[in-house]
């Protein structure tokens, strides 16, 4: 999710329950062929996240044969094309969900982009497809923050799409027809429309219907919309007969989401639903956790950005008491060290109101 689940989210989220594949964030692909720095933020990843799917939008069939160069380049296990952003300044231009609207461009984007792939398993280089000096160097640059093995082998790579059940109504019978010529590896469907953005409830009838109509072509479906916990995702998938599902918002300030989905993963087996109770850690243990993120997202993004996780931070903070109040303090914060000042006092006032003694390490601020 653009803004929000970046580098420092998902290596949280991995190390908190790890989910089977997890998305980056989207990244514009004329901001990847030309290199701009900042944009290319959102390709960074760690080890641990891994599978790890580069998800990329645009219109520009050229740019797709060379973003997933960079894509392949940079030891992402998959590519994903992004069909379904509704926000207005991405489908208005038409990309993203605008991309409904105009099929044929749809497929020949798919179609450059596998070309990309294959050409680069074929021992195509960055040079060789004409990227400019500039993002030679910001390719380059991003890669050396990755991890050596990253770049290892050429092997092929899987292409998907991620996109909504219609432009400005259900259409999603005619959408997947023309997706399947595509012959992507997977579709993830969220059951909105674009005109719909958020609002109303994702339509799962209509992600049935659509994995009704797309596996018999050997295609993998994943549900999404609207799931806010592992047994909901477990009813989710039995009832749509889809693949699996993809969780978007239940993880904001909930990167335990995916804690247990052995379990879930097990009961497919068996064949019996699953029954294990969602993990719901205490607030010793948010706190833990959101400290962790906190530090982490500096080391990784750097103390100057540190805005970028004040979002976080609130919604980490509700279902406790004086939870209001303590995400009005630390959407204010600047630093790490901001943070553990705060969950410090809120800790060391919590135990003064049971009258108990105040410990000497959680008054140092
Ligand atoms: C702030 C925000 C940013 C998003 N950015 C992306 C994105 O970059 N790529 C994408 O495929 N979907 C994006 N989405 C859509 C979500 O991936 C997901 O399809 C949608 O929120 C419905 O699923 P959910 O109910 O599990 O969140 C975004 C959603 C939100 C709320």
């Amino acid at each position: 999710m653009d803004g929000v689940t970046d580098s420092a989210f998902r290596h949280i989220v991995a190390l908190h329950g790890k989910p089977d594949i997890t998305f980056t964030e989207f990244t514009n692909v004329h901001d990847i062929c030309s290199g701009r720095l900042k944009a290319l933020d959102s390709l960074r990843y760690s080890e641990v996240e891994r599978p790890v799917i580069a998800q990329i939008y645009g219109k520009e069939p050229a740019l797709f044969y060379q973003a997933a160069h960079v894509v392949c380049e940079l030891g992402f296990d998959g590519l994903d094309i992004n069909m379904g952003c509704p926000s207005k300044n991405v489908a208005s231009s038409g990309s993203g969900a605008g991309l409904i609207r105009t099929p044929t461009l749809a497929l020949e984007l798919i179609g450059q982009a596998r070309k990309g792939t294959q050409d680069w398993v074929a021992g195509q280089t960055l040079e060789q497809i004409g990227l400019k000096t500039k993002a030679l160097e910001a390719i380059d640059h991003l890669k050396r923050g990755l991890q050596p093995a990253a770049t290892a082998t050429r092997m092929t790579i899987p292409l998907s799409v991620k996109t909504r059940i219609g432009f400005d109504r259900n259409m999603i019978e005619e959408w997947s027809a023309c997706l399947i010529q595509g012959r992507p590896e997977v579709i993830s469907i969220h059951g909105r429309t674009l005109s719909q953005m958020y609002r109303g409830q994702s339509d799962w009838e209509a992600i049935a219907l659509a994995a009704g109509l797309i596996q018999p072509h050997g295609i993998l479906v994943l549900g999404n919309g609207d799931i806010q916990s592992l047994r909901e995702a477990s009813v989710r998938i039995r009832e749509s007969g889809t693949n699996g599902v993809l969780i978007g918002r239940g993880s904001l300030g909930k990167p335990w989401i995916f804690h247990g989905i052995q379990e879930v993963r097990a009961s497919f087996h068996t064949g019996e639903s699953c029954s294990a109770p969602p993990h719901v850690p205490n607030l010793e243990e948010t706190f833990r956790i959101m400290l962790e993120h906190a530090s982490f997202f500096e080391r990784v993004h750097g103390p100057e950005r540190f805005v970028r996780m004040r979002k976080h931070l609130g919604w980490y903070c509700s279902g406790f008491p004086h939870a209001a109040t303590m995400r009005a303090q630390l959407v204010r914060t600047h630093s790490t060290l901001d943070v553990l000042n705060l969950v410090n006092q809120y800790q060391a006032r919590a135990l003064y109101s049971r009258g108990m003694e105040i410990p000497a390490t959680l008054t140092a601020s």
